[in-house]
């Protein structure tokens, strides 16, 4: 393309608590907020990173796109989940011609997926050359075609077409790579909290190399237990989870107890990858997602690892409409991969 890009995209993030839509326009140089929108889904409709409702989902694909006015013909879509696996490489040098026949042997040896009977779906990006050594550093990325298509076909059913399908990861780490920017000689470490997944992305000198979506840690385990463990009712719960009511007084301790399992199993996970796969402490950790407004979830983490926590808004450097603005401030954070998926054009 010979004038620097697309210059519009639209993101759909599909959580298993809501769907977040974000359009952005000027992708290339100053990316600008056009529209965005949160729509829960029903109760249901996800429950283990399955879609057990197609139905529902594309209802509340096209509820979202038609409430927050988004025209644009094409989204990008993303996934996430145990079907979707990522892991970096080193393999002989060798150029993209002669890897496009080598991945999927590369694949079969690094991922745990049946490739004789079921489709898988592969892609790849080298991360760097090493000449002297004759080796090379790849990301390889798989995923089963048909969690894929658990995704894609409720969206097409809701006459919305698909541009892309990434992987929400990435979106996150492209996000955050064109706007809060990476520094090449830093360890960084992304923790993206939602209802009921964990991804996580280790990034040393600019490249991801460990990336890890953890299933049933999130606010919907927090929610359940403070429903079952306090007594209190869901409504109560959420209200406490999403940062609106302070714990009740006279439980504090208790409440936070809850949260902080869950904030422990966040540190800990983050921990056990370091010391098993890295061998190395990262310099700060970055949070996104509706996990975010738990109670102190940053100052706890912050303790608990001893380094740095930022909650990264991806508004803090997106031009937005100045009737958002206080909006984003708050929700800014569970945003972060719609946005990260509106960047792909
Ligand atoms: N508009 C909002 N204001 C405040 N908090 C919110 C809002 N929307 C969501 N949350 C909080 O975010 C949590 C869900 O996080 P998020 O939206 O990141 O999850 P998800 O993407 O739907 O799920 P998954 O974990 O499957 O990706 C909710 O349980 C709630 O606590
Ligand atoms: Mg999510």
């Amino acid at each position: 393309m010979f004038f620097g890009g697309k210059k519009s995209g639209v993101g759909l993030d599909i959580g298993t608590n809501s769907l977040k839509v974000v359009e952005l326009s000027n992708i290339s140089k100053k990316p600008t907020l056009v529209r965005y929108g949160i729509k829960e889904l029903p109760p249901d409709v996800i429950v283990d990173n399955h879609i057990m409702d197609p139905l529902l989902l594309t209802e509340t694909a096209q509820g979202i796109l038609v409430e927050s006015s988004i025209t644009a013909k094409k989204i990008n879509l993303g996934i996430q989940g145990k079907y979707v696996m990522v892991k970096k490489i080193t393999t002989d040098l060798m150029n993209d011609n002669e890897y496009n026949h080598q991945v999927r042997f590369d694949a079969q040896n690094n991922f745990p997926f049946d490739f004789e009977d079921i489709d898988i779906m592969l892609d790849y990006h080298i991360l760097g050359k090493n000449k002297q050594d004759k080796t090379m550093d790849v990301l390889l990325i798989a995923a089963q075609a048909g969690f894929i298509d658990q995704y894609v076909d409720p969206i097409s059913e809701a006459n919305i077409k698909i541009n892309s399908v990434d992987i929400n990861i990435f979106a996150l780490h492209n996000i955050y790579e064109k706007t809060a920017g990476i520094p090449e000689d830093e360890f960084i470490i992304f923790a993206h909290t939602g209802a009921d997944f964990l991804l996580l992305n280790f990034v040393v000198d600019g490249h991801p190399v460990i990336c890890r979506d953890i299933n049933a840690i999130g606010t919907y385990q927090i929610i359940n237990d403070m429903i079952r463990k306090l007594g209190i009712s869901e409504d109560e719960a959420k209200k406490i989870i999403k940062g609106e009511t302070p714990p009740p007084p006279d439980q504090t301790v208790t409440v936070s107890q809850v949260y902080g399992e869950l904030i422990e199993e966040i540190t800990n996970n983050i921990s056990k990858l370091e010391d098993t796969a890295i061998r190395n402490k990262a310099d700060k950790i970055i949070l996104s997602g509706g996990g975010v407004f738990i109670p102190r979830i940053k100052e706890v983490i912050e303790e608990n690892l001893k380094r740095p926590v930022e909650i990264f808004n991806p508004f803090d450097y997106i031009q937005v409409p100045e009737e958002d603005r206080e909006n984003l401030q708050k929700i800014g954070p569970v945003l972060t991969i719609a946005a990260g998926l509106a960047l792909r054009g």
